[in-house]
């Protein structure tokens, strides 16, 4: 199995594998394929990676801009993360994630926040102690990983597309 940046005519595949892996989670409302969509109409995907079998994808993470309050930049925003259902817990949303944060880092990105689990995402280093703030979520969920340079302080906003529009 490959990790590779998504390519034209994987786009049907990856939201197949994003709606089967969210499909009856009651922390999702089963937008996730349509936040990719947005985030790559807007331009937004500034890494789409793939999990790729033999040609089938079993799995993919996005990562895209997001904005801080005050002023801090180049921070990205980890999610949707997918794994085909048949295939989670063989490590490959582990390998999606460190392979999405090498390349983050290779871009000079100051870091990467995310909502999710703290019992999987701190095992990469995603921290609950920061000083950035995600508005109207449950507490003990929003992470940030520092990559490079001061930590970042503020009120985060992920980009448009997860809200619901493609600008
Ligand atoms: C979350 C997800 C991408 C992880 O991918 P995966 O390939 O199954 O994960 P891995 O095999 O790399 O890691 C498995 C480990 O993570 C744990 N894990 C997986 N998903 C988890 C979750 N949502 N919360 C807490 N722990 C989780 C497993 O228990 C396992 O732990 P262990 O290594 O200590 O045994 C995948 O399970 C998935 O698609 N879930 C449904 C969609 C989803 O919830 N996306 C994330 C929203 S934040």
């Amino acid at each position: 199995m490959i990790i590779r940046p998504e390519q034209s005519g994987d786009e049907a595949s990856i939201g197949l594998v994003t709606a089967a892996a969210f499909e009856g989670h009651p922390y999702s409302d089963q937008s996730e394929p349509q936040i990719i969509e947005r985030l790559r109409e807007a331009g937004a995907l500034t890494l789409s990676l793939v999990a790729d079998e033999a040609g089938e994808i079993l799995g993919h993470v996005a990562f895209s801009p997001v904005s801080i309050s005050g002023g801090d930049e180049g921070w990205y925003g980890l999610g949707p993360i997918s794994v085909a259902p048949a295939h989670q817990g063989k490590g490959i949303g582990s390998r999606l994630v460190s392979e999405g944060l090498d390349r983050l880092r290779t871009l000079g990105a100051a870091g990467c926040v995310l909502l999710g689990d703290p019992a999987y995402y701190g095992r990469f280093g995603f921290r609950l102690d920061h000083g950035l703030v995600l508005p109207d979520v449950p507490p003990g969920h929003f992470q940030a990983l520092l990559l490079h340079g001061p930590d970042a302080l503020g009120i985060v906003a992920f980009h448009p597309g997860f809200y619901g529009s493609a600008q």
